[in-house]
């Protein structure tokens, strides 16, 4: 029922792709996402080469299914690095976040048989890539976690839908079986989620992060540029609080800067394991378990029919 364009695209049986995401999800969770039929997409976001290789053989050792690894061009050095990486070992969708890594990085992709997948968050920055010559866009509104524009999903989507030809997916504030239908009626051809695969068994997340997450409302959450000087959706911690309290009351850059390091600094308790801080969107308030990752995506499914049976019955009330 939900096999769409997006499937034959990337080569997987339901439209459903894990956001990649920093410090949410690995090996583990990408391997899980893929082998249940969906696409998993690892992170590459201030790792390593070293690291991302590690990571490609990990997920290779635990899924033949397609996989996708997200290129996050924070530094031109880095995106031709990780690209090359991708070419060289022959991985089959590359995912790119926040900016746009450059016309020729995605030709250098496509013209070694690579699918391009670019999360955008605006109309221009999808025509852009549309005319750079990636093969679907992802439309992600300010709802969602890590980086973010300011469109919501809601408006931004069918407006993407309008403007471009290619495939185009839905992201920001997806977490049930409705976020999914509802992301087909605005046009998508399939769902990106990244928050609600952080609370699933495969994820990498700490104990912390899971209480958090279970425990938080639609309010939680906090877009902020402490983090990377861009903005970027959090869960909302009182070092956040504080640092925004100070951008809107004016506070010199100076001041802005040490509480930034601030906030930085509050990311970890004991030690580097112990995370205290984690980026996560508004639909956090909608996740009361932690099933396992096909439990998740066949739930989903199952629900999703369900729910698109009644479709009728509702539109007539
Ligand atoms: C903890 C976390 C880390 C993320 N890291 C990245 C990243 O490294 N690269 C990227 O393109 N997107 C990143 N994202 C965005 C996700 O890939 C995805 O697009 C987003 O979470 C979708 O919105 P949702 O959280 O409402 O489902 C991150 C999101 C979260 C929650």
């Amino acid at each position: 029922m939900f096999h769409t364009v997006a499937c034959d695209l990337l080569g997987i049986r339901y439209p459903i792709l894990q956001g990649a995401m920093q410090g949410g999800g690995g090996v583990e969770l990408v391997a899980a996402v893929s082998e249940a039929g969906g696409l998993g997409v690892l992170p590459t976001f201030g790792g390593t080469d070293q690291k991302l290789r590690a990571d490609i053989a990990a997920v290779r050792a635990r899924t033949a299914r397609p996989f996708g690894v997200n290129i996050m061009p924070m530094g031109r050095g880095i995106a031709e690095r990780c690209a090359a990486t991708c070419i060289e070992l022959g991985v089959p969708i590359v995912t790119t976040g926040r900016a746009d890594p450059g016309e020729d990085i995605v030709r250098r992709l496509k013209d070694a048989g690579i699918r391009v997948v670019s999360v955008i968050p605006t109309v221009e920055h999808a025509r852009r890539m549309e005319a750079e010559g990636v093969d679907a866009v992802v439309a992600s509104g300010t709802e969602a976690g890590g980086h973010v524009g300011t469109v919501a999903t809601l408006p931004l989507v069918p407006q993407v839908v309008d403007a471009v030809k290619i495939p185009v997916l839905a992201a920001g504030g997806i977490g049930d079986a409705r976020g999914m239908l509802a992301a087909f009626a605005l046009g998508a051809v399939g769902i990106q989620m990244g928050t609600r695969f952080m609370a699933t068994v495969e994820s990498d997340l700490n104990a912390w992060g899971r209480d958090r997450l279970l425990a938080m409302r639609e309010t939680d959450t906090i877009v902020t540029r402490a983090m990377t000087g861009a903005t970027v959706r959090c869960i909302r911690t009182p070092q956040i609080e504080a640092y925004e309290d100070a951008v809107a009351r004016g506070v010199p850059e100076a001041e802005l800067k040490a509480m930034a390091a601030a906030v930085r600094a509050s990311r970890y308790g004991e030690s580097r394991d112990d995370r205290r801080q984690s980026a996560a969107g508004q639909v956090a308030g909608l996740i009361h378990d932690v099933p396992s990752v096909r439990d998740l995506i066949e739930g989903m499914l199952a629900e999703a029919a369900r729910l698109a049976e009644r479709l009728p019955a509702v539109a007539r009330r």
